[in-house]
Order: structure tokens, then C-alpha cells, then sequence
């Protein structure tokens, strides 16, 4: 059986740098995003997904089924994050933080079930420091991460039975475009590379399937950025 994943957030950043490592590595990979990227490879998919969206999730999801019943691999990564003092978050920009970090891993995992493999299918969920600790001026965003981690756990042992692993990682700041659109007065100097995060991605990827990796927290030596 060829092996297949889907990856959430393909057209940017870490989800780009995942796709392109998995078609390297010799998967088939379905990419979701709202933009979609250049990226052409025989074996890369590039479907659009609007996550906050059920319809487009389910047609991303029939889309997905015209090529395979079954997904090795399941990267839950498409997120955004915006800063500021809560005074200045709006309802609005708060509520799209659920729906895409909280919302659309929901409406994802709601309609894959049927595509997982027992003892096989590793999902590995790209959450963030901001799902454990947290920080000034990103309300929105902390609050949606902690949310899907909670989403996480709750499914980790209602798919107890399917033997299935789960991996969710929480990075520190990384140097993606996720930052050029923030504004922030941070360094890029002490944030992850994409490599960097990449050399951990690989590492969990390539270990013997009999190893599990239920939570990793990793970031630049410098520390948390505050
Ligand atoms: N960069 C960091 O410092 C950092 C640290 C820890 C965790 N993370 C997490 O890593 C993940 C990837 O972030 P990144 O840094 O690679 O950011 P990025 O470069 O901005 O990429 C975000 C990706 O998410 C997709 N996305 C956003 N809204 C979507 C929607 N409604 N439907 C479908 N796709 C959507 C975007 O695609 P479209 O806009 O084309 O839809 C894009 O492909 C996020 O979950 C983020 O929270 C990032």
C-alpha cells in the first residue's frame, strides 16, 4: 500500500517545508489551503481547504477519498495567529481564532475517522508553547491552542481502540512568514529555523513506528519569547 498523508496548512511556512519532506520521504500528500502554493510533484495534491468551513472540509475530505481509503500520515497544522492587548481584539478576530486553531481541527477529525489505519496512522498535531503556557498580548491565539489540545486529549482516548499514534508538539517561536504579518518587535534571531524545526519533524517521522512521542515541547535556546 503506497503511503499517504494529508497535511492541513500546505501552501505557507511549516506546512510547505512538511510537504515537501514527505514527498521526499516517498508519500503521496494531500495538501489543504485556502491560497495554495507553486509546489508540482507528481505525487502532491494540492486541495482546497478552508478549514473554518464543513463544506469545504467534507469536500476536501471526498476529494482525498477519489485517490485512497487510508491515511498513514495526518498533519494538523493550519493556524493563525494575531497579537495584541485585549482591548484592542475584537470579537471578530477573536472568533476566527477558534474557528481556525480550535474549530477546524474539530471539523477535520469529525470527518476522517474512516480513513484511519489500526495500529498505523500517526497524527501529529503542530500546536504550539501557547497550548501549555501563557503569554501577553496573543488572547486569541493562546485560547484557541489550549482549546485544541483539550480536543486532542479528548480523542486520544475516545480512539484508544484503533491503537493509533499521537503526536502533539508544541514549538516555539519559528521564523515562518506566520511572523511577517504579526508586526511584532521580537527577534527573528532568537526563534527556531524552519530547519530546525524540520530536523525534530524528521526525527518523529523516521523513528521505528513502535516508538511513541505523546507530547514535545522544543525552542530556541534563548527561551520563550516575552
Ligand atoms: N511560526 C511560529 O512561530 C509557530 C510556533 C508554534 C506553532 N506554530 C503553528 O504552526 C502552524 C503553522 O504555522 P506557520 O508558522 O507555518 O504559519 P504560516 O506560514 O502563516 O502558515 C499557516 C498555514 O495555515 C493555513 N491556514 C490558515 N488559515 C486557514 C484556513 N482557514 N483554512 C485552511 N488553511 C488555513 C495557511 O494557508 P492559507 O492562508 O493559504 O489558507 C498556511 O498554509 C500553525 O498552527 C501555528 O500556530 C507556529
Amino acid at each position: 500500500m503506497e503511503k499517504c498523508a494529508l497535511v492541513t496548512g500546505s501552501s505557507s511556512g511549516l506546512g510547505l517545508d512538511i510537504s515537501k519532506f514527505l514527498l521526499d520521504c516517498g508519500y503521496i500528500v494531500f495538501g489543504g489551503s485556502r491560497s495554495g502554493t507553486d509546489l508540482e510533484h507528481e505525487n502532491f495534491y494540492d486541495v482546497e481547504l478552508d478549514i473554518t468551513s464543513e463544506d469545504s472540509v467534507e469536500e476536501f475530505i471526498e476529494t482525498i477519498r477519489e485517490f485512497t481509503p487510508h491515511l498513514h500520515l495526518i498533519i494538523n497544522n493550519a493556524g493563525i495567529c494575531e497579537m495584541g492587548p485585549i482591548s484592542d481584539v475584537t470579537l471578530e478576530q477573536f472568533e476566527v481564532h477558534l474557528a481556525t486553531n480550535t474549530v477546524g481541527p474539530f471539523l477535520l477529525f469529525r470527518h476522517i475517522e474512516s480513513f484511519l489505519i489500526k495500529n498505523e496512522t500517526h497524527i501529529i498535531s503542530i500546536l504550539s508553547t501557547a497550548a501549555h503556557y501563557g503569554y501577553p498580548n496573543v488572547s486569541a491565539y493562546n485560547a484557541s491552542k489550549f482549546g485544541q489540545l483539550g480536543l486532542l486529549e479528548s480523542l486520544k482516548k475516545e480512539w484508544k481502540d484503533y491503537k493509533i499514534r499521537f503526536t502533539n508538539l508544541f514549538p516555539g517561536a519559528i521564523d515562518t512568514p506566520l511572523w511577517d504579518k504579526m508586526g511584532s518587535k521580537f527577534s527573528r534571531d532568537k526563534m527556531l529555523k524552519t530547519t530546525e524545526f524540520m530536523s525534530v519533524f524528521g526525527f518523529i517521522v523516521t523513528a521505528p513506528d513502535t516508538i511513541q512521542f505523546p507530547e514535545l515541547t522544543f525552542l530556541h535556546k534563548e527561551g520563550f519569547l516575552e
